[in-house]
């Protein structure tokens, strides 16, 4: 199949540095995310991976160098297109940030309320559907978040995510604080979500520290240190990574 070239990054970081007062998070950071791949990002604590995807949402600018989204330069935005802009991306928490006092359903319907002119019949088969999608069973879509377990309202959080049909999907940490069976449940339904939104296309990128489950569903893996990007490779390359920061890496989450 031909590639269109323009289209092969989503996301592109162009000699970024951003600093906060004396501290440099990000430093000349080149990093090129790939259309209609799922991508990891990983890194110890503080390396600077949240800095990043809050760099993607346009929510902090680069101190210096400059940063291309779905081929707009952001710095270039105002703050309505900044805000219609956000409707490209879902966005999935480590905590599903629901909102409590709305039933599941009604926190799915939100974002097709608020930023499309959709019917309320029509949203209420949209809903029914992504909530099939994320495998939500009916009789959780009545109840209020915190009626249902952490497992089901993170397929809630997805859904509502998904709502939008966005182009990128960014999961922060997306199983931290979950059981190991709900943690794979979780992975495979990033992967699933992932290849039956292949049409969009939907770039998918992940902020990890499961070595694991990062080897078994991405496609390339980035591995951040010093606010730079030292890795970026294919799953398959990055295991046979000689650098010894990512061997300790590995050896230490195995
Ligand atoms: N608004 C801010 N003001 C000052 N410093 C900040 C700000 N945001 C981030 N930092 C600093 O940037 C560094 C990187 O933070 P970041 O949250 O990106 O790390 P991370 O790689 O996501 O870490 P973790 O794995 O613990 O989530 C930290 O030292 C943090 O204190
Ligand atoms: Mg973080």
């Amino acid at each position: 199949m031909m590639e269109n070239m323009n289209q092969e990054y989503t996301i592109e970081f162009n000699d970024v540095t951003k600093s906060f007062g004396e501290h440099t998070v990000l430093d000349h950071l080149d990093f090129k995310i790939h259309e209609g791949k799922i991508t990891t990002l990983l890194g110890f604590s503080g390396a600077g991976k949240s800095t990043i995807l809050k760099h993607i949402l346009g929510i902090y600018h680069p101190t210096e160098g400059h940063i291309k989204v779905l081929g707009k330069e952001l710095i270039n935005m105002t703050d309505r297109e900044i805000r219609e802009f956000r409707t490209s991306f879902g966005m999935s928490f480590q905590y599903s940030a629901l909102f409590d006092s709305m039933t599941n359903f009604g926190n799915v319907a939100f974002p097709l309320k608020e930023f499309t002119k959709l019917s309320d019949k029509e949203i209420n088969e949209k809903v029914l559907d992504l909530m099939e999608q994320v495998g939500l069973e009916e009789h959780a879509h009545q109840k209020l978040p915190s009626e249902i377990s952490g497992g089901m309202r993170k397929r809630v959080g997805l859904a509502r995510a998904l709502a939008l049909e966005p182009k990128i999907m960014l999961y922060d940490e997306p199983t931290t604080g979950l059981d190991p069976i709900t943690t794979h449940m979780v992975d495979n339904l990033i992967k699933t979500t992932h290849k039956r939104n292949a049409h969009i296309p939907m770039t998918t990128v992940i902020i990890s520290h499961d070595i694991n489950a990062t080897l078994r569903i991405s496609d390339y893996v980035a591995f951040l240190e010093k606010g730079r990007v030292v890795e970026h490779s294919s799953v398959e390359d990055f295991k046979k990574s000689k650098n010894p920061v990512i061997q300790k890496f590995l050896e230490l989450s195995l």
